[in-house]
């Protein structure tokens, strides 16, 4: 038998996941962040499942690649564009599009001595400071685009620093403004909305939404869980009791033995650390199921074992289920817990996890 531990992927979770998205933004296209292995999710398996999306967009070369390789069709974004002029070939011949959000990347371009057929989504930055043009050197960055005989389809797009809080003036009020101001009477297409603008700022849903997080089933909001939304999870990580330990008052458990009974307790052993995923910072106190019924992580989690409280669950024992985040345990739940977002630990399984569909 293999070790116990593995990944449930509910395909048919994130196909339903979608339609809430497409029920958010009716009029908008949709394109599937599946960048960081489709957070963690597997890309070709979440590509198929998505297959009904827009496009996709991703940041790695190689698994744009993969997913042409693989048949699909969609136009495939780049949101951290490209790197070096070789890229642009390979841009070109896999017909990729990509984001600009720098001059160097203006400056390889036009130096690219192609025709046609480039799609670009030039990068506006209002507010994040992450990527993009300030918006006093948008009008040039569109002009050597236009100009520009490799360009195909130009997008406008941005990025909210803070959709994930109620509408107000902290929210996306000033980036929009920022945006419109600079995209009024273009006449091009736009995108702007990730998970939480989808879900709380329709009026920033324009031509392409972006979501990424709620495909998955986790929630983009800290006070409002993914069911709360209509969201079903994807991930499942699923594991069982090895074995069981009974430890007396003033007995402690585990590496650094930073938790220490008070009473006398059944502790069970589960295959899974955070050689697996599993967060090493989770805290005492951070929730499992046992068996269907709520218990918590007991100590500090090891490289591939983790303790778990298993008293007043008296039938359980070496074999217990146990789930670590997924159906009936919210991932956003595990990762408050250890002062932390579900997307961290989405993307973190471990590529030693064994998946199951
Ligand atoms: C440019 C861009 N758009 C969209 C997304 C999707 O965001 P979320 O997963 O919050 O929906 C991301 C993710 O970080 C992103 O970087």
């Amino acid at each position: 038998m293999p070790r116990p531990i593995q990944a449930l992927i509910d395909l048919s979770a994130l196909e339903y996941n979608l339609s809430v998205v497409r029920r958010h933004a009716p009029r908008a296209r949709v394109m599937a962040v599946v960048k960081a292995d489709a957070y963690g999710h597997g890309l070709l398996r979440a590509a198929e499942a998505l297959k009904s999306a827009d496009g996709f967009a991703l940041l790695e070369m190689d698994a744009a690649i993969r997913l042409r390789d693989a048949g699909y069709r969609h136009p495939i974004l780049l949101v951290e564009g490209f790197f070096s002029t070789e890229e642009l070939a390979l841009i070109e011949q896999y017909h990729l599009s990509t984001v600009i959000h720098h001059s160097e990347q203006l400056a390889m371009l036009s130096a690219y001595k192609r025709r046609g057929g480039l799609d670009v989504f030039l990068k506006l930055n209002t507010g994040m400071n992450r990527l993009g043009f300030m918006p006093e050197q948008f009008s040039a960055a569109l002009e050597s685009l236009r100009t520009n005989p490799a360009i195909g389809q130009i997008t406008l797009m941005t990025h909210f620093a803070r959709a994930d809080e109620p509408a107000g003036e902290n929210s996306v009020s000033m980036q929009l403004q920022h945006f419109n101001a600079v995209a009024a009477g273009r006449n091009l297409a736009c995108s702007l909305a990730n998970s939480a603008a989808i879900l709380y700022h329709p009026e920033t849903h324009a031509d392409w939404v972006r979501p990424g997080i709620m495909l998955y089933g986790a929630s983009p909001f800290s006070g409002k869980t993914a069911a709360e939304l209509g969201l079903r999870p994807v991930m499942t990580i699923s594991s069982r009791v090895i074995a069981v330990q009974n430890i007396r008052a003033g007995d402690a458990v585990g590496y650094g033995h930073i938790f220490c009974a008070d009473r006398p307790m059944r502790v069970g052993i589960v295959a899974g650390g955070y050689a697996d995923g599993y967060p090493r910072h989770a805290p005492t106190g951070t929730p499992v199921l046992v068996d269907g019924r709520r218990s918590h992580i007991l100590g500090r989690v090891s490289m591939d074992m983790l303790h778990v409280d298993l008293s007043g669950i008296g039938s359980a024992g070496v074999g217990s289920q146990v789930i670590l985040w997924g159906e009936g345990l919210p991932v956003d739940e595990v990762a408050q817990a250890a002062g932390t977002i579900s997307y961290e630990l989405l993307c973190a399984l471990a590529p030693r996890m064994q998946v199951v569909t």
